[in-house]
């Protein structure tokens, strides 16, 4: 018997479209992608985010519209960012039962109802002036105490408007303990959580600062985010995220974390979201603009290692474009 070389061949499974359809490892699902929307109080047009060309800060009407889009093409959850007309210190517009994210829920709920999961990222920077994610003390500090008594407010806000799902965001600690005791507090036991239990200081979030007009006005958020060279501490940030309640966890960004987003889904037992942010987003379509990137072959590649890197749930921009695609 001649053995023939080589004796292993790898390429008879990668042949045919068919033949590596079948022994595909991993497949992107409409159901598993979150779309983030901003909606915008006061304004009578949707506007353009000149740093993430296709994404738009939304009015009332429009984001329904878009809602509704998504929905249809099979994306299977919504996440609210709100920005108000008025900014101040403590950012009282965040738990206003009038305010624009609580106006847009109730909104959302009447046109879709059960059809989809309807999320609200619960955080402070895009309300306060001075552009931090929580209350400052008399030196520019981000006190975390107090911040913490302004979350729970506006989580039973978000809850009380009918957000399904809470996802705050602030990397304040305890939040997840405090809003969860908060909800179950006014009744709202239903309401779940979702910990963006890993959120790094990341310059990836560039673009999202000119889409929720959020730029903090001095300093920055490594006090509070994660330094990007720590992976172990991830780990302790989603446990203690669970021990305080938190139903999902979520690492953030995502493409340049996906060791973490591994780590994490092999550590827990519940729902990995990973969320593929604004920088992420804005470089494709940079580079795709300029004719360097294939933009649909990227978007797909970059969506599918996030899912092949352990993430259940994927945030990001593409989401419609992306059920869209799967569906045809
Ligand atoms: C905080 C928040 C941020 C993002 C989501 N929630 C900004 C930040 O922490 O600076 C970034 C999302 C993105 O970049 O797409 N409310």
């Amino acid at each position: 018997m001649s053995a023939q070389f080589p004796a292993a061949r790898p390429r008879r499974l990668r042949r045919t479209p068919a033949m590596r359809r079948m022994v595909a490892e991993t497949r992107l699902d409409p159901a598993e992608l979150v779309l983030p929307m901003f909606v915008k109080e006061g304004i009578d047009e949707p506007s353009p985010i000149g740093s993430m060309p296709g994404v738009f800060q939304h009015t009332r009407d429009s984001l329904r519209k878009a809602a509704h889009e998504a929905v249809e093409a099979g994306v299977g959850g919504l996440i609210l960012f709100g920005i108000p007309a008025v900014k101040d210190g403590t950012g009282s517009a965040a738990d206003d039962p009038d305010g624009i994210v609580q106006l847009a829920v109730r909104d959302l709920n009447a046109d879709l109802g059960d059809s989809t999961v309807i999320m609200t990222d619960l955080c402070l920077d895009e309300y306060t002036d001075h552009g931090h994610c929580g209350v400052l003390t008399g030196s520019g500090e981000i006190d975390n105490d107090a911040t913490l008594e302004r979350y729970a407010s506006i989580a039973v806000a978000q809850a009380a408007a009918g957000s399904a799902v809470l996802g705050p965001s602030g990397m304040m600690d305890g939040q997840v303990g405090v809003v969860r005791d908060a909800l179950d507090g006014a009744g709202h036991t239903d309401v779940a959580i979702m910990g963006y239990s890993v959120k790094y200081a990341s310059a990836y979030y560039g673009p999202f600062r000119d889409a929720a007009e959020c730029a903090p006005q001095f300093g920055d958020r490594s006090s509070h985010q994660q330094d990007p060279g720590n992976a172990d501490e991830s780990l302790r940030e989603v446990f203690l995220d669970l021990d305080e309640g938190a139903d999902m966890v979520m690492v953030k960004p995502a493409g340049a974390y996906l060791d973490v987003v591994r780590r994490v889904r092999d550590a827990v037992e519940v729902p990995v979201a990973a969320y593929q942010v604004s920088g992420e987003y804005s470089m494709i379509e940079a580079a795709a603009e300029k004719g360097w990137l294939d933009r649909e072959r990227t978007i797909m590649e970059s969506l599918l290692s996030i899912r092949r890197a352990g993430a259940d749930i994927v945030l990001t921009y593409w989401a419609t474009e992306v059920a869209r695609r799967l569906a045809r």
